[in-house]
């Protein structure tokens, strides 16, 4: 499985630390920037990950910003894309498993870097349940 991951500047250092965890557990992470604290517009990053994603690049994603809501505000737009916003380890679970999302936006000005490392884990590790969620995920889109 190969991961993509974007922030903005508020979410750098999480997502700095996350690359070289997720790295470190054999996992292939491509990273979409930003690369340094420097102020940046967070759609930009969203735009990337979500194209890589949507293009099949990457099969997933984790994007991260200060409170999320610009980056799963963005990601969003994209019609191929799923993107939930999680704050604990039960919303990481259940919007995987009842969302299938599939990009998971991390608040980073709003949780430990702990928490951001179980978000990940619960979300790469939980399946998606089907069933009744499938139908429902089928009718997100704009027709
Ligand atoms: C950046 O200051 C902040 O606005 C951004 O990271 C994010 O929280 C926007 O939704």
């Amino acid at each position: 499985m190969k991961i993509g991951i974007a922030s903005d500047h508020a979410g750098y250092e999480f997502k700095a630390r996350i690359v070289q965890w997720l790295k470190e557990k054999g996992l292939d992470i491509k990273d979409y920037g930003t690369d340094s604290l420097v102020s940046v517009d967070y759609p930009d990053y969203a735009h990337a990950l979500a194209g890589a994603v949507e293009k099949g690049e990457v099969d997933c994603g984790i994007a991260l910003c200060g409170t999320g809501n610009g980056m799963a505000i963005t990601l969003n737009k994209h019609q191929g894309i799923r993107a939930g916003l999680a704050w604990n380890s039960e919303i990481a679970r259940l919007v995987k498993a009842h969302n299938n999302a599939n990009i998971i936006v991390l608040p980073a000005r709003f949780i430990s870097y702990t928490m951001a490392q179980h978000i990940i884990n619960t979300w790469i590790t939980t399946p998606f349940d089907g069933g009744r969620h499938l139908r429902r995920i089928g009718k997100i889109p704009v027709k």
